[in-house]
């Protein structure tokens, strides 16, 4: 059964999840701003947000919130994290792999969160020690165990970010693996890897709102994450390698080898 702040969760993201719908890949009722080389918002971003405030701070009034769009707006420990739209170039694209994220965090340990991609009808949910899921299904990692078997997802460095290790990366991962995926959302690749589609992921600086849902979804599926070094990984560390576990070593020294 779902947790309280779940349903309230879900609540908040099925209501702003219809502005999405109604703008997703209608490019000429869009004004896109360009935030830095490649990094856009519309004023989806900023009107999904807006209806997830509205319904959160309906039922949290005290809570601290960090969002994308609108910043930070201070309050109590409680804290909400709000990513409007994770994939905005593929929201404008009209590729469908988008999604909302929210989630709670509490001394800096994410205890419950939400993607949900109203495109494709996926609810992806967790909190700590109830596993994750996505609609009614339970999800586990994949049980692979030969990295020459597994798909690898990853986000490409863009605009001003450092390129020249990520293609040292590329080319290790790319020879030793059964190929790679760069499909756009950081949130629902997580998602991905708790599903079991994608085997692992690794994507360098990332943000709180990217990785705060997906990375509980995948330790709660059974997946392990880590920094690019096999090092632990917090909720402050900007590089991630998430798996399913068993390939978790190989990947991450495939990884290092720069
Ligand atoms: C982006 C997506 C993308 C990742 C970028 C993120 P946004 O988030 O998650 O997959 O490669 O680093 O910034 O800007 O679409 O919310
Ligand atoms: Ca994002
Ligand atoms: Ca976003």
């Amino acid at each position: 059964m779902q947790p309280a702040v779940i349903n309230i969760f879900e609540k908040a993201a099925r209501k702003a999840g219809k502005i999405l719908t109604r703008d997703f890949g209608e490019i000429e009722n869009l004004q896109i701003q360009s935030k830095s080389i490649s990094d856009f918002v519309t004023n989806a971003d900023f009107n999904v947000e807006k209806s997830i405030l509205e319904t959160l701070k309906y039922y949290f009034p005290n809570y601290t919130y960090i969002t994308e769009e609108s910043g930070k707006i201070d309050g109590d420990e409680n804290i909400i994290i709000i990513d409007p739209i994770d994939g905005t170039s593929n929201f404008i694209h009209g590729i469908p792999h988008v999604g909302i994220i929210i989630a709670k965090m509490i001394n800096k340990e994410i205890t419950d969160g939400i993607i949900y991609n109203p495109i494709l009808n996926e609810f992806f949910w967790s909190s700590k020690g109830k596993g994750a899921w996505c609609n009614d299904k339970r999800l586990r990692v994949s049980n692979r165990s030969l990295l020459s078997e597994c798909i690898i997802g990853t986000g490409i460095p863009y605009g001003k970010k450092i390129h020249i290790d990520y293609l040292k990366e590329i080319d290790e991962i790319s020879k030793n693996t059964a190929g790679i995926r760069r499909l756009g959302s950081a949130g629902i690749d997580l998602a991905y890897v708790a599903a079991g589609k994608l085997d692992g992921f690794w994507e360098k600086d990332l943000n709180l709102w990217d990785v705060c849902t997906g990375s509980l979804l995948v330790l709660e599926a059974g997946g392990k994450i880590t920094k690019m070094d096999g090092e632990i990984w917090t909720i402050e560390d900007r590089d991630i390698v998430a798996s399913n576990m068993n390939i978790h070593q190989d990947l991450t020294k495939k990884l290092s080898l720069l």
